[in-house]
């Protein structure tokens, strides 16, 4: 079964909302995961406005904890998706391996959405974090289709 890590800055804020929303559109033999290029938050639960924006729409990242991606991420999972082009850069910065580089997408690439960029929305509003929450449920669905239907 397909394994995706999410990936953004500080694994706070856009990736535990990515893992989760995925997560509650794939059946549990789906392995999803999320990781930070920083290591700043390493162990905490999400922010309180991520978690908050989840709990309006049914679902719940409580549990879940920050980590830093680590090496091994590039061979355990199938694909690394990442929220914007700077985390794009960073994570591909990472890789020692062609066939890791590979791996790594820019989320919204799988949408026909003209700009391409999660924002982040850590210094930013409610609103902010409403919007990323859209913006990553479309394109989940749009994943999570393409993962069980080929
Ligand atoms: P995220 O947002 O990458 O969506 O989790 C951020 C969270 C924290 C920081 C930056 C972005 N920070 O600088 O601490």
């Amino acid at each position: 079964m397909t394994k995706i890590l999410m990936v953004c800055l500080g694994n706070i804020c856009r990736s535990p909302l990515a893992e989760g929303i995925l997560k509650s559109k794939l059946p549990k033999e789906f392995e999803i995961d999320s990781a930070g290029t920083g290591n700043w938050h390493e162990g905490e639960n999400p922010d309180n406005r991520s978690i908050n924006v989840a709990k309006k729409f049914g679902i719940d990242i409580s549990y879940q904890h920050a980590r830093q991606i680590k090496n091994t991420d590039f061979d355990y999972y199938d694909i690394l998706y990442v929220m914007d082009k700077n985390n794009y850069d960073n994570v591909i910065a990472l890789c020692k391996k062609e066939a890791q580089k590979q791996k790594v997408k820019l989320i919204l690439d799988e949408s026909s959405n003209v700009d391409k960029t999660v924002p982040d929305p850590y210094y930013g509003s409610e609103e902010d974090f409403i919007h990323v929450f859209h913006l990553l449920d479309d394109v989940c669905t749009i994943i999570a289709k393409k993962l069980t239907h080929g």
